[in-house]
Order: structure tokens, then sequence, then C-alpha cells
């Protein structure tokens, strides 16, 4: 006997039984209740309680702090993965035999480079511009170079251009840094993995061969591992909803890029170091905590949307901060860092309403040890986040339950009005 959710609305005369199904109600099935001539909806800013798709993607339990892909914990993927075999998994439902990660591995070697024309375009922008900037414009960019993307509904057609964009992500992202430094650009380099040839890509300079500390190459591999997907977040929901309306990858990543430069979603790391430094001194922290307690500013990095526990993913960067303090040596703002999260785990303010660490509060503190100004920091989280966005773009373009997205409104606005001429205005 299936679950079903009673309604009994007496005003409209209506008594009907909803059925519900995996612990939701169909929205749909509430317009058969008509108020005031309009058929009952929900209300949900910002999808508070509104599931929008079946996924097999990505699991979050926020509560337990639990995070999956594809049903492998998290903590064991950033421990014995590459970023490449994460990205495979996420996109496969299975991590890859040798073989096929042998195969993957070639196919993105073989799409590294940038379309030679798109020098061009990067060209044209200002010295100064946000590189995240640069990343949304070229990924979008990339449509005119590879217009087979729009072939989404064949598979060999949608395959090739994801492996595209994975592929050449890191060379746009260092691309995009080093035009910042007005230094000339580092082509890939076949010899290289993907976060080696990355930090290639972006550092080398003078020397015949870069080498990478390789606990430098390993943090990169863990960093891409956490970031690579989070199921409905704000960016993924952005890439959803401009492939709804039949776009191809590029353009619909492109959104995503622009959706995660947000500082309340991606941008959030680029904040956070920009408030440590304001901080300054673990001897300032008091002060700063009560700013925020009296809503005058938010603790950025702290705080997060489904997640009411500590962030897996903050804590395996916290153990990766010391992995990298060793070759970098340690970053002082970590005491400030430290400190905040001390008052942020004990103080009622936010104890009350759980928040706790996220990813990006120790992320910054890496990015700024590895010697990135913090306008890339989401540049950095953009490029492995690209694995998760494809495979949530390839989910959304195969899944026959979907539609073109568009909410609705509760209209507040005049109604039907006599049209005022103009020199009759006030
Ligand atoms: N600092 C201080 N107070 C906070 C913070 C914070 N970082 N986050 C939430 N709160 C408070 C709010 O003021 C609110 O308090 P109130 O009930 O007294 O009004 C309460 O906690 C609930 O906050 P909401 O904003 O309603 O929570 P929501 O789920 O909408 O927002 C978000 C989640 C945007 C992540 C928020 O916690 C935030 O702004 N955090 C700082 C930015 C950040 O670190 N973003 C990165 C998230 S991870 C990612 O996107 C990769």
């Amino acid at each position: 006997m299936p679950d079903t959710l009673e309604i009994r609305f007496p005003a409209a005369g209506v008594e009907a039984e909803l059925a519900v199904t995996e612990a939701t109600i169909r929205a749909t099935d509430l317009r058969q209740f008509p108020v005031g001539g309009e058929p009952l909806a929900t209300f949900d800013p910002g999808f508070m309680n509104t599931a929008v798709c079946h996924s097999s993607i990505t699991y979050i339990d926020g509560d337990a702090g639990v995070l999956e892909y594809r049903g492998y914990p998290i903590a064991e993927l950033a421990e014995k993965s590459t970023y490449l075999e994460v990205a495979y998994l996420l996109l496969n439902g299975e991590l890859p035999t040798a073989a096929q990660l042998q195969e993957w591995e070639l196919l993105i070697t073989e799409h590294r480079m940038l379309p030679d024309k798109l020098k061009t375009v990067l060209a044209g922008f200002p010295y100064d511009a946000h590189p995240m900037t640069i990343l949304m414009a070229s990924v979008a960019a990339f449509f005119s170079f590879y217009p087979d993307a729009q072939n989404f509904e064949d598979k060999s057609a949608r395959d090739l251009n994801i492996a595209r964009l994975i592929a050449k992500m890191p060379t746009l992202a260092a691309f995009a840094y080093r035009k910042g430094k007005a230094k000339p650009y580092i082509n890939p380099d076949d010899k290289y993995g993907y976060c080696h040839n990355f930090l290639a890509m972006l550092f080398k300079q003078n020397e015949r061969r870069y080498e990478a500390d390789p606990r430098l190459i390993r943090a990169m591999e863990v960093l891409f591992i956490l970031h690579a997907d989070h199921e409905q977040n704000c960016s993924t929901n952005a890439v959803r909803s401009v492939a709804s309306s039949g776009n191809d990858l590029f353009t619909s990543c492109s959104a995503g890029i622009g959706a995660l430069h947000g500082p309340l979603h991606g941008g959030a790391n680029e904040a956070v170091l920009r408030m440590l430094r304001e901080i300054g001194t673990v001897e300032r922290v008091p002060e700063f905590i009560e700013g925020v307690k009296a809503g005058k500013a938010r603790m950025m990095g702290f705080g997060h949307r489904v997640y009411k526990n500590y962030d897996p993913r903050a804590k395996i960067i916290k153990k990766s901060v010391e992995d990298v303090f060793e070759v970098t040596g340690v970053n002082p703002l970590l005491k400030v860092a430290q400190e905040l999260e001390k008052y942020g785990l004990t103080d009622e303010y936010f104890v009350k309403r759980r928040l706790y660490p996220n990813v990006d509060f120790y992320s910054g503190l890496i990015y700024e040890a590895l010697g990135f100004p913090p306008e890339m920091f989401t540049v950095l989280f953009a490029v492995p986040r690209t694995s998760g966005w494809a495979a949530q773009y390839q989910e959304f373009i195969t899944d026959p339950e979907q539609k073109i997205m568009r909410p609705k409104q509760i209209y507040t606005g005049h109604r039907t009005r006599a049209y005022v001429p103009m020199e009759e205005r006030a």
C-alpha cells in the first residue's frame, strides 16, 4: 500500500489523497486544488525543500557529514584515487579498470591544447581581467570552435566534447593566470599527468623540465577530487537550467562558472582569504566574531545549505594543509583561521545555527601557500568541478523526466491598468 498524504480543503470543497513516493509528493498533484481561481502550488525561494531530478551521481547526508560519489566515500577516493579516475567514475558510474584508465588519460592528454584562435580572444581581455571572467567567456567560446557539441543526443559527440572540456580547463586556467602576470603561455606537456601538467603550465619559468614536489601534486589531486561534484548546488543547477533549453555542454558549463563565481558559492574561498588578511592577527579574532554576531559581517567559509555538521571535505583539506606547508612553509594566516574555527565550534551563535567550516575555509590557505593570488582560487575550484558539471549535464540530457526549467512566481504587481500618456505622468 503506497504512502499517501491526505489533503482536505474545505474552502474549495475538495478532499484528496496525494501519493507519497521517495519521500516526496509530486508538486503538479497540487494543481487539482483551486484556490481563488489559481491552482495550488508551493512557494520555495532558493529551492529549500524541492527535489528537481533523480540523480545517481553524488550522495550527501548533511546532518551526518557524509559525501559519496557513486557510492564511494569521499575520504577513500581522496586517499586512493587520482582526479582523472574520479572524473571517470562520475561520468561512467564505475571506477575504471587499468586499461580503461589508460585509455581515458590518453584521450584527455590528446585534447589538452587550446584552439589557436582562442589566444586572440584571450588577448582582447584587459590585463587585470578577473580570471573567472576569462574562464566563463572562453568556455562559452568553445562552442564556436566545436559546434558538434550541439549534437548532444549523439553519445559519441557528447563524450568527445566532455573529454575536450575536462582536458582544456587546466590549460585555460593556466593561461588566464599567466595573462594576469604578463608571462608567456606554457603549452601542455604530454609527459606529465593531469595535475603535474597543470602546475607546470602555471609555474614553469626558464628551467628545461619543470619538476613539482610530489607532495604538491598529490595535494592538487586531493583538492581536485574533493571539488569534483556536489549534487544540486547553485552552479550545477545553473548548468542543468541552461541545458534545459536545449543548450550544448560549453554554453551550459559557462553558466555554471558564472554561478560558481559568487561569494556565497565557490567565490567563498577568495572571500575567506580576504577576511583572514583583514583580521590579520589572532588578537583581532574576538572583535571580528562580535561583528559577525552583530550582523556586520559573515564568517566566510562557515555554514552550508546542506551540511549541518563538519563538511567532510573540510576535514580532508585540513590534513592537506599540513602536507603543503611541509613543502612551502607555514602560512601565518593559519593561526588566524584556527582561532576563528575554535570560536565557530564553541560560540553559541554558530553552534545554535549549526554553522561549521565548509570546503572553502582552509583551501584558500593552501592556494596562497602555492603562490596563487586570491582571484585564482575559484578558478582552481572550477577546473575540477567541470567533471561534475559534465556528469550532471549528461544525466540531465539523457533523463526522459526532465523538461525546460521554468519556475512559477507569485505575482504581486499591478493588474491591467489604463495607459498613462507622457504629459499626464507625475
Ligand atoms: N556567518 C555568520 N552567520 C551565518 C553564516 C556565516 N557564514 N552562514 C549563515 N549564517 C546565519 C545567518 O545569518 C542566519 O542567521 P539567522 O537565522 O539569525 O538569520 C542563519 O545562519 C542561516 O543562514 P542562511 O543564510 O539562511 O543559510 P543558507 O542555507 O541560505 O546559506 C550559505 C548557506 C550561503 C553557505 C551561508 O552559510 C553563507 O553565506 N556562508 C558563508 C559563505 C560561504 O562560505 N559559502 C561557501 C559555501 S560552500 C560552497 O558553495 C562550495
